[in-house]
């Protein structure tokens, strides 16, 4: 029987995943550690992290399991997406890797739109320049650090600094180049004419593939110390959400898929690069070769809810917490709650938006509270959700829901009421680190293609279809819509 391993390197821990040729889950093992906040709005990590993160966790899988190593046929590759790693000629880290939740770049954010005309950045890109995205993080550097920007030679994502410690090669796949906004989205490759209008030269990007190609094998050296022989094929993998995408099945166009982590991501798959015209979706190359896909990310969905229950009933577990929201009517009596808590990304690009409760009267107790969370994380997830419409996709009836948020019967029935699509639920729950090993044992041959991957081992386990309080949510929905515009002046003002 041949293995395959999946590699997420998160931004919380390394994960790696053992699956079996017919996608059986074996085992799993995790490293974690944690990020810096070394200034208000900056988030780095060292990049040793990810490979002690890959080492131990490789190791820790192989040995629960007491799989016979010689039997893993390739690795897939996931983890955070858009962040810096830089390295200079030799192949040593330069700077700590700038990550996707770093803020400092609003100012890059405009000198690209001015460089290269908003128009034609969405034009060539698909998206407007976010200060999540790498191009402006490179920006940055060249303008803060140029002693730094000096010494570079290779640019990198963080799982493509663990397939160089894996492989000695540089490489990325598509999925993730995407996200750097350096990319012309419908050639699938670098963008000659972004590059040189941001002064990055081509040659210190490397070469890109997609995400069941083959980009290097394990080195002798690597392989001595994951315990695992030389030679194993290493394959391109693809982004986080690309990748959980795959490992949720949401691989063909039409499928929209919904992850409630810590950010809330909608999901579209697309068999062209289509584009929301004003670029508040991302719009990126998907793992599945010659596809792409549009996302709306939240950037605090469960997040809002635990963020909620540390501070307002710390040491209670969700099931207690969220029971008697269930008994509180829909629209929580006149509270609505925003689910800006750390800024915000689709469809307010604004890292200076805020959370709120308003509406609140002295009815209102916790579970009020509590619900209005599910419900305004919920009319968040609409907001995107209304854009994929604009974007062209029309007819969404059914949704796949994933992450920690989808185990709570009553929050899918809210989203299932707000977004008016029955909400389903899968099989898998490993997200990105399957999806990257489905994606490596495609490449291997074990399966045709991603799709048929996806058909002989994910499934559809669980259904909430829309119910009695779909209109009560149409009617509030465009109420929530304009807390936002409204309150924006107030949030500008109180800059923290
Ligand atoms: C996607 C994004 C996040 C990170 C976090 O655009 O920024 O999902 O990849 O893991």
């Amino acid at each position: 029987m041949a293995y395959f391993i999946g590699i997420d390197s998160s931004t919380t821990a390394t994960k790696a995943l053992l699956m079996d040729e017919e996608g059986k889950v074996l085992g799993v093992a995790s490293s974690e550690y944690s990020y810096e906040t070394p200034q208000p709005l900056w988030s780095e990590q060292d990049p040793s992290l990810w490979w002690r993160g890959t080492l131990e966790s490789i190791r820790e899988v192989l040995k629960k399991t007491s799989a016979d190593s010689t039997q893993v046929k390739g690795i897939g590759l996931t983890g955070q997406m858009h962040g810096l790693v830089l390295l200079d000629e030799k192949g040593d880290v330069l700077r700590p890797a700038i990550l996707w939740n770093d803020q400092r770049t609003g100012p890059q954010c405009d000198a690209i739109r001015l460089k290269l005309g908003r128009e034609r950045l969405i034009q060539i890109t698909g998206n407007n320049a976010l200060t999540g995205f790498t191009a402006p993080k490179i920006l940055w550097v060249q303008e803060h650090e140029p002693e730094i920007w000096e010494r570079t030679r290779h640019i990198l994502l963080p799982k493509d600094y663990v397939r160089y410690k894996l492989t000695g090669k540089f490489g990325m796949d598509k999925a993730d180049g995407a996200g750097t906004i350096l990319f012309d989205l419908a050639k699938r490759d670098w963008s000659a004419e972004v590059l040189s209008a941001l002064d990055i030269p081509a040659a210190y990007l490397p070469p890109t593939g997609e995400g069941t190609d083959v980009t290097g094998e394990l080195t002798e050296a690597a392989a001595q110390q994951l315990g695992l022989p030389a030679g194993i094929p290493v394959f391109g993998g693809g982004g986080d959400q690309a990748a959980s995408a795959v490992g949720t099945g949401a691989v063909r166009a039409g499928v929209v898929s919904i992850s409630l982590g810590t950010s809330g991501v909608v999901f579209a798959t697309t068999d062209s690069p289509s584009i929301e015209p004003e670029g508040r979706l991302h719009a990126f190359c998907h793992s599945v070769p010659g596809k792409w896909h549009l996302m709306g990310v939240m950037l605090s969905a469960a997040g809002s809810l635990r963020w909620h229950r540390d501070t307002f009933a710390a040491n209670t577990d969700y099931d207690t917490l969220l029971a008697p929201a269930a008994n509180i009517p829909a629209g929580s009596d006149g509270l609505f709650f925003l689910p800006y808590l750390t800024g915000e990304r689709t469809p307010h690009p604004d890292p200076l938006a805020r959370g709120a409760f308003i509406g609140l009267t002295v009815r209102h107790w916790l579970a009020h509270l509590t619900r209005s969370v599910l419900e305004g994380v919920s009319f968040g997830l609409r907001d995107s959700f209304e854009l994929m419409k604009n974007a062209g996709l029309k007819n969404v009836t059914q949704v796949r829901v994933t992450g920690g948020g989808a185990r709570s019967p009553l929050w899918r029935q809210i989203l299932a009421d707000v977004l008016q699509a029955e909400i389903v639920t899968v099989n898998t729950t490993e997200g990105a680190a399957y999806g990257a090993a489905l994606l490596a044992a495609t490449g291997a041959g074990v399966f045709q293609s991603v799709e048929s991957a996806c058909d002989a081992t994910i499934q559809i386990i669980g259904s909430t279809a829309p119910g009695k309080n779909l209109e009560t949510y149409n009617k509030l929905y465009p109420l929530y819509r304009e807390l936002y515009p409204a309150l924006k002046p107030t949030f500008d003002a109180t800059e923290v």
